[in-house]
């Protein structure tokens, strides 16, 4: 009988030649009926659990940069020395085993010990953070982590612990995933790393001087740091005609869980606007049987970001799932199921879905005189104009490194990863955020991942090709690569983010 291909893996308890390697850096195999990677940097050989923590990316499909293993999926980044989770979006560590050379042969042994959390180096005697995304939790997570032993508390205007809020675009709202997975850490979670989350609880407003917060309630609150976590509020169209129960927005695990009530009895729905949201959303709702209208002022989808060239696939890709585009037009009425254009064209729909972008949520700090710059303006230690406050993720500016300029993004794993390095120097650590930018979104059975920023460019160039679901899309300017789109060519995306992380490096002076 022919073995699973789990037993046909080498196991590595018994030993792996060397020679086996070939060229390649990483070898999937079993130890104890774990999967588990071989990967080899140089002479050294390392040995980790084979999934990612995140959504069980392979790791052995992944790129073995210095003594770190990088997710292929979501750009997750793990140490070979001990299985940490270093970067977002992976918050847990991975197995890892010692290993052993004997003569020309790799033997795996026991497990190594998972790190322990680290004495920071200072205390602040408190640190709240405004904002249950995933910017807040990451932060929370890393401040403990990195030992810090002092109250933390998480403040959300939320009703409900962080959620992965990408997901309730995607397989949340077409049906896929069951509810259960959404919450990004369990309640014991919170409690056992001594994080107080007050939820359903709007900060109003702040005191820079007396380092204090005023929450809705009435109740104040101390600080001895701050980390401002406030994200982005969708953008809200008046539509003439529209009532409120007719319009939605998606933002939170409460707006996803509203359209899925009514997309159960719905037959057809109106998307406004060509966005990453409104487009997964028109995926997640096509997987439900729905008809779906997209309406958006541009000529094609997401060809500010991406270009015509990926627009036009993007919309190729939805019309081919039954998507009907509606481009350079907009809604300028409704009355009942009748959902009036800018041509006059009328479509009929049950709710309209709107998703015309976000702004970030700066009230706060704006009220308490921070420093503002369409976004709160934040350094490269992602501190603001006042010492002890942080910002981060969807509402923060910082100055980002690869491109020389400030810039704001709305990326799930950069918010995570500002939230771990805004902890760290939190305790005084003075890391510089200088991650390369990456996100990804998921369209039907295609992801596509961007690394890199690039809001213009001057040429874009593509190999492969975008109609065989097969290529890279470099963005340049000046004859540089800012920015790189892949499909199905995960390897060349993590390559090309190690390429601008070591582009940055040799840019800066020794030391620095
Ligand atoms: C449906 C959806 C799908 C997405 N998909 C992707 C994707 O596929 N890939 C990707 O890279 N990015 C994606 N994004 C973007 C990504 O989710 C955001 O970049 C990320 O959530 C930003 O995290 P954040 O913590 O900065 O802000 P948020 O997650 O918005 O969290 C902000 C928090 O602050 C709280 N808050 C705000 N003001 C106050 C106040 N005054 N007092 C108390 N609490 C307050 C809010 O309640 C919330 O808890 C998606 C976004 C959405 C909405
Ligand atoms: S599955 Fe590994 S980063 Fe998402």
């Amino acid at each position: 009988m022919a073995g699973t291909p789990e037993t046909r893996k080498p196991d590595f308890k018994n030993g792996f030649p060397i020679r086996d390697f070939g060229d390649r850096s990483m070898i999937s195999g079993q130890v104890d009926g774990e999967e588990v990677v071989l990967a080899r940097r140089g002479e050294e050989v390392f040995a980790i659990a084979s999934h990612c923590t995140h959504y069980g990316g392979p790791l052995a499909d992944g790129l073995v940069v210095g003594d770190t293993v990088r997710c292929p999926w979501h750009h997750a980044c793990f140490s070979l020395r001990n299985g940490e989770a270093l970067r977002a979006p992976a918050l847990d560590s991975v197995s890892c085993w010692r290993v052993e050379k004997v003569g020309d042969k790799i033997f795996v042994r026991e497990k190594v010990t998972p790190p322990v959390p680290k004495r920071a180096a200072d205390q602040p005697s408190s640190v709240v953070i405004v904002g249950g995304g995933g910017a807040g939790l990451a932060a929370a997570d890393m401040l403990r982590r990195e030992g810090f032993e002092g109250p933390v508390t998480i403040i959300s205007a939320d009703d409900v612990p962080p959620v992965d809020r990408p997901n309730l675009s995607k397989d949340y709202l077409a049906g896929t995933a069951q509810e259960e997975w959404i919450p990004l850490r369990p309640a014991d979670y919170y409690r056992g790393r001594r994080i107080d989350l007050l939820l359903h609880s709007r900060v109003s407003s702040l005191d820079t001087r007396k380092k204090q917060i005023l929450l809705e309630n009435g109740r104040t609150l101390e600080f001895g740091s701050l980390l401002l976590a406030t994200g982005a509020d969708p953008v809200h169209l008046p539509i003439e005609g529209a009532t409120d129960s007719q319009l939605h927005y998606l933002r939170t695990f409460a707006d996803s869980k509203a359209i899925i009530r009514k997309a159960t009895s719905a037959n057809r729905v109106v998307v406004v606007g060509a966005g990453f949201i409104g487009l997964e959303v028109a995926a997640s709702l096509r997987a439900r049987g729905i008809l779906v209208d997209v309406v958006a002022p541009e000529s094609q989808p997401l060809e500010r970001v991406m270009g015509a060239e990926v627009g036009l696939f993007i919309r190729k890709l939805h019309e081919a799932h039954g998507v009907t585009f509606h481009l350079g037009k907009t809604v300028t009425r409704v009355r009942d199921r009748a959902v009036t254009l800018s041509s006059g064209m009328v479509v009929d729909a049950d709710f309209l879905i709107l998703g015309a972008g976000v702004r970030p949520s700066v009230t706060l700090a704006e009220q308490a005189g921070l420093a503002i710059d369409r976004g709160i303006e934040v350094n490269e230690y992602l501190e603001t104009s006042v010492a002890g406050i942080f910002a981060v993720g969807d509402v923060a500016r910082w100055p980002d490194p690869h491109t020389g300029e400030r810039i704001r993004v709305e990326h799930w794993v950069v918010a995570e990863r500002q939230g771990q390095v805004a902890a760290k120097n939190i305790l005084g650590r003075r890391e510089k955020f200088d991650a390369v930018p990456f996100f990804w979104s998921q369209h039907y059975d295609v992801r596509i991942n961007y690394v890199g920023h690039a809001e213009k460019w001057d040429a874009v160039d593509i190999d492969g090709s975008l109609d065989a679901r097969d290529c890279s899309v470099t963005y340049k300017k000046g004859g540089r690569a800012l920015a790189l789109v892949t499909i199905s060519r995960d390897l060349q995306s993590l390559k090309a983010e190690a390429a601008m992380e070591t582009e940055l490096r040799s840019q800066r002076p020794a030391g620095a």
